[in-house]
């Protein structure tokens, strides 16, 4: 039976070797008994640990029920959030739809086009945002954990009156989602006073370990996607990522400690590199993961994304022959949805015959294994992960996979993988430059 995520670490095996593997052992189990036990640092943050198996039908079929009446009533569905709060939504739906998804008609689709607002600050992007909402059916799911968040406050604030003007109040509320914290911030309260449809964000799940709650299942479901699916395959690797931490038995461990020694020997960088255009966000969202629970304490190693084929045509020539200082690690999937087949052509000018009746997939599959190889030559170790197929199932398990891998790195690194500390340090100095109350003047 294919496995759902296979992990090869054969290209590394010149730079880390199994004894050396074999030695972090016991601080694996270690940490992993920290982690079971709720004993290591932030150790207030492990709600998503046990979500998976924890999760039970209610919550899901609530949010389904939601998710059926946005996709019945609008063509336009704007999930409103930054970081934690958008990256897993929207990596779930770039893998599991249509790789044009807002641009198939609306049968095809089978509801709302998804779009994301509240992740930067662009006077551009709101008003094109709202001019192409004009004449469309919208729905808002407005989502953040401390409900304080600038970004998705400021996109919230226009696109609510946007939708009061609309809609009117009593019509606006009942289109407007919010998915906030349980018990404290300004959208809790807000969601209260106004009496919007609330789901929670555990209080116990950091932001970026949230896209198994509302916080990720609400824009999933809408997109169509089968989140009781995402959810079984999160959960069979949760039980088997929890029951051993054997690394030979534990591919997310094995995952971990390979980057912890890379990083001792000097490879600072990861470049997670998707052979597929669908994982192009999962890699983002991996990123926000890996560096927000890493990077801190002058430790971590950065992470870096591409997409391959194409950026091996803008970065290829720097990882092949730059700075040594980089590893790689390519995610891919295994089965793609559709298969095309590159074709015949009677005169062969462009020289392609050698390639008719071979699909794209099958070129990708060389193009991965002679990128590792001369990747490899030119002394990049490499990893590659190999996820079965497309579907919702694996997605869960690979995303699982993820968090339990980053945590596991950040607890052999000694530090709090669930906190963000140094994020407040740019909004400290952008809202004394903006003179909000309680910062302090600019000069
Ligand atoms: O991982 C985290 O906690 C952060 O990256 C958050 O997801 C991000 O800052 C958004 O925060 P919030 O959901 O509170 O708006």
């Amino acid at each position: 039976m294919t496995k759902i995520l296979e992990l090869n670490t054969d290209n590394i095996q010149s730079f880390v070797t199994e004894q050396e593997l074999a030695d972090l052992q016991s601080k694996v189990d270690r940490c992993h008994q920290d982690l079971e036990s709720g004993q290591g640092k932030g150790s207030e943050f492990l709600g998503w640990l046990h979500l998976p198996s924890q999760t039970t039908p209610g919550p899901l079929k609530e949010i389904e029920k939601s998710a059926l009446w946005i996709r019945e009533n609008c063509d336009a569905f704007v999930s409103i959030g930054i970081g934690g709060s958008f990256l897993g939504a929207k990596a779930a739906i770039d893998f599991g739809k249509h790789t044009f998804f807002n641009q198939c008609s609306p049968s095809t689709r089978n509801g709302p086009e998804i779009l994301f607002a509240g992740q930067n600050i662009s006077s551009d992007y709101l008003h094109d945002l709202l001019s192409i909402l004009e004449d469309k059916q919208v729905c808002l799911n407005v989502i953040s954990k401390s409900g304080t968040t600038t970004e998705p406050a400021i996109a919230f604030r226009l696109l609510k009156q946007f939708m009061e003007k609309k809609y009117g109040s009593d019509g606006a509320r009942k289109r407007i989602f919010v998915t906030t914290d349980p018990e404290k911030g300004a959208l809790k309260q807000m969601a209260d006073e106004e009496g919007y449809q609330r789901f929670i964000i555990p209080g116990d799940v950091g932001g970026r370990y949230s896209v198994l709650t509302p916080v990720g299942l609400l824009p999933i479901s809408v997109a169509g996607l089968d989140i009781q699916e995402l959810i079984s395959g999160a959960m069979e690797c949760e039980q088997q990522t929890s029951q051993h931490s054997v690394l030979d038995q534990n591919s997310a461990y094995r995952y971990a400690v390979v980057r912890n020694l890379l990083l001792q020997k000097g490879k600072t960088i990861e470049l997670m590199a998707a052979f597929h255009p669908a994982l192009q966000t999962v890699v983002e969202w991996w990123r926000q993961l890996a560096g927000e629970s890493e990077g801190k304490g002058g430790k971590g190693v950065f992470p870096a994304t591409a997409e391959y084929t194409v950026d091996l045509h803008s970065l290829g020539q720097w990882v092949q022959e730059g700075n040594r200082i980089i590893f790689e690690t390519f995610l891919r999937v295994a089965a793609s949805n559709r298969l095309v087949e590159i074709t015949q052509s009677k005169e062969d000018r462009d020289g392609l015959n050698y390639l008719a009746g071979r699909s794209l997939d099958e070129v990708n599959e060389k193009a991965w294994q002679g990128t590792a190889q001369a990747h490899l030559e030119g002394g990049v170790p490499n990893m590659t992960l190999t996820v079965k197929d497309r579907t919702a199932h694996s997605l869960g398990y690979l995303f699982y996979f993820f968090q339990r891998a980053i945590a596991m790195t950040g607890s052999m690194m000694g530090v709090n993988p669930f906190d963000q500390p140094g994020v407040e340090f740019y909004k400290n100095n952008m809202f004394r430059l903006l003179n909000k109350p309680g910062y302090g003047k600019d000069k």
